[in-house]
């Protein structure tokens, strides 16, 4: 949730920034702006709108200037507007932010007490004005601002410029991401990686409660106290070209196609094919822990929470350990039943999702084994685990997550077996079937992609629809969930994902020929039943689109529209056909013409509860 950018070097800001914020764009884009230090002083712009409108705002004028700041908005105080666009400016003092300021109100008033005077409703300008209020008392502008974030209460990360010492700038974070990267003669800090990578691959993840003082030459760290802290930056194996679009029309299109690599990526030196076995020593659950385990639950959101719901038919089937699985907003508010007999996992692309980090938090105070499964390397949910298991997936750009679940599904495979394994539940022959079929998948997955245009025709024939009903069974059901997911999100489409035995209790009340019904028909368990569902809902002339195997000729013949999945075992079905279903809700958006990578009132990142 918004994005921000700083920079101090020996080159122009301006462009640097620019291309920094339209990288975090996902982050949040109803409003953006950049405050630069020139020879005439400090120029702030701000715009509402996309990076676009800003650009053109400033693409009139001449701004030269080697040090500055840049924000792109996802508004929580204030409405999406130039005025409430950041930075926000105190006389000598700019400040950009990421994050909520709990106690901003009573501190607005203290500051209206003392003479300032507001022109935005954010809660971000008072810290503005605190910092220059605390300048104005004689404070030095490290101690002003260390002063000012001693009286902040909740999430922020900040980047703040001060005229009067035009050599350096400051980063403060308290529970929302800030990343320094570290460049020759220059530095720069951002919320995420990708404003970063086409400077420098050497970078340090800010910890909550630090403050970085940024010179061209030189960066210190200090806690809140000013104790100054080591700095220790680290060497990224990333590249700019993977956060870049790379000749596709959209990044959700891109990590869609990326998905074969994905997977392949997060099985690498895992899966060990030639022995059948799967090494994942680094999850840390060694034997003590794994014969004590009682129970396991999943906490995440959204895609994620998808994963989790999925990986909890994945582990009881393959380990025979109960696992609950809750949306980490939930659970955070619940008395955790959870102990040194439950693993935790928390599941986030991101690795920075507030509701997640506040749940893993929570589990751990109550003693729970806490295993993340992370994308974003190094990011605070994966830091504050006791361990970790990254997806592989590369950045995910697009606010629509595809690539960071199938990812997520592999490593709770992975993880399944090698619990399974470890107690003795699952047979050596049994984990070598399962290896094999796991090693199938990106192949297969390469196979469907190929029939893209198949999608497109369907979606085609259903954009038009707005209400979609989305029906799976068993592990097909969190499919169902995740592929309504898409659609609505991406498309704005009402669509709503149901066990399909569920329908008779209430929503086929709905279904009639203007609602479309996408039916996740695997072969498994519960075909037969599935079947009966379709009978159902062909008998009251919803329209059946369905995704199933070949040879399923009764499942052909009862649909409208159809699309044939590879077979493989049921349980690895989810990974397959989830697929398709992002395809189908690409391409309606596409149709409809949203704005795919970047929906409205959505963030990639969420960062605040
Ligand atoms: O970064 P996380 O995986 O923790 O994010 C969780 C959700 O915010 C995320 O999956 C969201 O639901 C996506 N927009 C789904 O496409």
């Amino acid at each position: 949730m918004c994005g921000i950018v700083g920079y101090i070097g020996k080159r122009h800001a301006l462009p640097i920034i620019l291309d920094g914020l339209k990288r975090l764009e996902y982050r949040g884009y109803d409003s953006s702006g950049v405050a630069i230090l020139t020879d005439d002083g400090l120029i702030v712009r701000r715009k509402k709108g996309k990076i676009k409108d800003l650009i053109e705002v400033v693409g009139h004028e001449t701004i030269n200037g080697t040090t500055g700041l840049g924000h792109t908005r996802w508004a929580t105080h204030g409405k999406p507007s130039d005025e409430n666009a950041h930075p926000h400016r105190a006389g000598d003092v700019v400040v950009i932010h990421n994050g909520i300021i709990e106690n901003y109100t009573e501190l607005r008033a203290m500051l209206k007490d003392r003479g300032h005077h507001f022109k935005s409703e954010t809660d971000t300008e008072i810290i503005a004005h605190l910092i220059e209020d605390h300048i104005k008392s004689g404070e030095p502008f490290e101690q002003a601002v260390l002063a000012s974030v001693n009286q902040l209460r909740g999430s922020f990360a900040l980047g703040v410029l001060y005229a009067k010492n035009p050599d350096k700038l400051i980063a403060v974070r308290e529970a929302s991401p800030l990343v320094l990267g570290f460049g020759n003669s220059e530095n720069i800090f951002a919320s995420d990686m990708p404003a970063i990578l086409p400077y420098t691959n050497k970078m340090l993840f800010m910890n909550d409660g630090t403050m970085a003082v940024i010179t061209a030459e030189d960066v210190k760290l200090f806690d809140f106290t000013g104790s100054p802290l080591p700095v220790n930056p680290k060497q990224f194996d990333i590249s700019p070209a993977m956060a870049e679009k790379g000749g596709y029309k959209h990044f959700m299109q891109k990590e869609i196609f990326e998905q074969p690599q994905a997977i392949t990526d997060t099985m690498r030196d895992r899966l060990l094919f030639d022995k059948k076995e799967i090494d994942l020593k680094e999850a840390g659950i060694d034997g003590k822990i794994m014969h004590a385990l009682k129970r396991i639950n999943f906490v995440a959101c959204g895609t994620s929470y998808h994963a989790g719901l999925t990986g909890k038919y994945i582990i009881e089937e393959m380990t025979g350990i109960p696992v609950d699985v809750d949306v980490a907003s939930e659970f955070r508010y619940k008395t955790p039943l959870v102990g040194n007999e439950t693993l935790t996992i928390a599941i986030s692309q991101s690795g920075e999702t507030a509701d997640t980090l506040a749940a893993l938090r929570l589990a751990k105070k109550h003693g729970s084994h806490v295993l993340s499964i992370c994308n974003v390397i190094d990011s605070t949910i994966a830091r504050e685990s006791d361990h970790v298991l990254y997806t592989h997936a590369g950045p995910e750009i697009s606010v629509a997550s595809t690539k960071a679940f199938t990812a997520q599904l592999i490593t709770i495979y992975l993880l399944a077996i090698h619990i399974g394994r470890g107690l003795g539940r699952i047979s050596k022959q049994q984990a070598a079937v399962y290896i094999d079929t796991l090693v199938t998948i990106p192949s297969l997955l390469d196979t469907l992609l190929k029939q893209e245009d198949l999608l497109v025709s369907i979606a085609k024939e259903y954009a038009r629809y707005s209400d979609f009903l989305y029906l799976g069974r068993g592990i097909s059901y969190p499919v169902a969930l995740e592929g309504a997911l898409k659609l609505k999100e991406i498309s704005y489409v009402h669509a709503e994902g149901y066990p399909a035995g569920e329908i008779k209790h209430g929503p086929i009340a709905l279904v009639n020929k203007d609602m479309p019904v996408v039916f996740i028909a695997v072969k498994g368990k519960v075909y037969e039943k599935i079947k009966n569902n379709m009978e159902e809902v062909k008998a009251r002339d919803g329209k059946i689109i369905s995704f199933t195997n070949t040879g399923n000729n009764e499942i052909q013949n009862l649909s409208d529209s159809f699309f044939l999945l590879p077979e493989i075992d049921e349980l690895f079905t989810p990974i397959l056909s989830i697929v398709p279903l992002q395809l189908l809700a690409y391409h309606i958006a596409v149709i409809n013409g949203t704005d795919v990578d970047q929906p409205k009132n959505l963030a990639k990142s969420v960062t605040v509860e």
